[in-house]
């Protein structure tokens, strides 16, 4: 067959796949000579279209070999709808016909954690390869030149822990699976890196702060084994979106999270984000003379994080300035209580979760003024005094606070109204609820009978 017969019902023989690129190098005949041709481009509104530049970015980071630890691994956050689970869908096409070494291997597919995604993703990997007549298989699987490619929900990754040789493992929206689901199905894709080294990669448009995605975007550069690529909508403005899609887009409260790569936006429901950007707001960080000062601590030393919020408060009943928001992993208990013996020097009350009387009992004994916060008896009156300050704009919180600010743009009501923690991490959020309330009702409510 020739390669440049139009896509559609042609047939393509696979043998001709041997050795074909992906896509056209610059200096090769256009249709002729690539993969993507072969089988037929990817449309969109009946259009046919190109592999786009943003897309050959994340194929050539796919193929790097420079550094041995981040080689094969990537790791995209991007713009929904960019087409990004269609490029990974045809890469993994590609290595399967392009020579038999993946013959007798396996690619793995890992969904959320529902059924018709997984199926979902093989009916279209089946489609794009249609060309080449695959050969008939059940609903999750795809043989493709002997290579078994299979379709996983995320609750259900015991069937992919004894692979003999995966080649390819797609984490697809893995920023949407289940907090407990997301951490098990990164390990069970890197413990495969010893035994067969396989191309990994980790795509998803941002879901919640604190999740899979943004732990990975904080890792150091050099501990880090993925290559980071971060595709806003703007690589795709004139390419795969048009202008009026992405204004009609705009009007979404999702649209930061949905197609800017923010973490959090248009998921909460206690601190709504256009609010919370009306606080955010550059100013001095430097402590101002005579304000009323407050600590907020959040003690943790395990799964979720140590957090520190300090804010200011120059004149009574007046604005509040967020002037301190951290957040330590894994810290040890003595190296935070010398941060909060430093930080107290300038707070003259610390408030701090009654959940860790050990941690207050410790503070007091160096001289710290450190009140018990009851959060069981207070959080539904502390959260409501916090999110009225938001509405009210009765608090700043500087723009170099990002993490604290998506933590409460995230933040939605559990069923008992109370903030949800089983879906994101929100110690600074605690720590803001606990300062705030201090603040507004001038240090009242807070003590708890030791
Ligand atoms: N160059 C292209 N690359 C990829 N997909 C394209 C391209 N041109 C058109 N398309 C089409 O656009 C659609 C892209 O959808 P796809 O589900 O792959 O996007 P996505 O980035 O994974 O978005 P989502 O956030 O919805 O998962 C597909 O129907 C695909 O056929
Ligand atoms: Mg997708």
């Amino acid at each position: 067959m020739s390669l440049d017969l139009p896509p559609g019902d042609a047939v393509a023989d696979p043998a001709d796949l041997k050795g074909i690129p992906f896509w056209p190098g610059p200096h090769a005949p256009f249709k002729k000579c690539c993969f993507n041709h072969a089988v037929g481009l990817p449309s969109k509104n009946g259009r046919q279209m190109p592999i786009f530049g943003y897309e050959r970015r994340i194929v050539a980071a796919l193929a790097k070999k420079k550094d041995r630890a981040k080689a094969r691994h990537v790791w995209v956050k991007k713009a929904t709808g960019l087409g990004v689970t269609e490029l990974m869908l045809r890469y993994m096409a590609w290595l399967c016909y392009k020579s038999d070494e993946f013959s007798g291997a396996q690619m793995c597919i890992v969904t959320g954690p529902n059924i018709e995604l997984a199926k979902g993703l093989i009916a279209r990997l089946k489609e794009i390869c249609r060309p080449l007549q695959i050969e008939k298989t059940k609903e999750t699987v795809a043989i493709l030149n002997g290579c078994r490619v299979e379709a996983y929900p995320s609750h259900h990754l015991d069937a992919m822990r004894a692979l003999a040789r995966p080649a390819f493992i797609l984490l697809d929206e893995a920023d949407f699976f289940p907090s407990k689901e997301q951490q098990n199905a990164r390990a069970v894709a890197e413990r495969y890196i010893a035994k067969s080294d396989p191309y990994i990669a980790l795509v998803s448009t941002p879901n919640l702060p604190g999740g899979l995605f943004e732990s990975i975007e904080k890792e150091p550069e050099a501990g880090c084994i993925y290559h980071r690529l971060h595709l806003s909508y703007r690589v795709g403005l004139g390419t795969i979106y048009t202008k009026e899609e992405i204004d009609k887009a705009r009007r979404s409260p999702s649209f930061e999270r949905e197609y800017n790569l923010k973490y959090g936006y248009g998921v909460g429901n206690i601190f709504p984000y256009q609010l919370v950007d009306a606080c955010s707001e550059e100013y001095g960080l430097a402590l101002c003379k005579d304000a009323s000062r407050v600590l907020a601590v959040d003690p943790a030393f395990g799964s979720s994080n140590f957090a520190i919020v300090g804010i200011e408060q120059p004149a009574e009943g007046g604005l509040m300035y967020v002037k301190e928001a951290r957040e330590y992993q894994r810290p040890s208990p003595s190296a935070m209580l010398e941060v909060v013996a430093r930080f107290a020097r300038h707070y003259p009350t610390v408030l701090v979760d009654s959940a860790h009387p050990g941690v207050i009992k410790d503070l007091l004994e160096m001289g710290i003024d450190a009140r018990p916060v009851l959060f069981s008896k207070e959080l539904q009156e502390m959260t409501s005094s916090a999110s009225a300050a938001v509405k009210e704009k009765a608090i700043r919180i500087h723009p170099a606070f990002s993490d604290l600010q998506y933590q409460l743009k995230a933040a939605v009501f559990n069923d008992k109204g109370h903030p949800d923690k089983t879906r994101l991490k929100f110690d600074m959020g605690d720590c803001l609820l606990m300062a705030v309330h201090y603040l507004r009702n001038a240090g009242g409510l807070y003590v708890v009978e030791a």
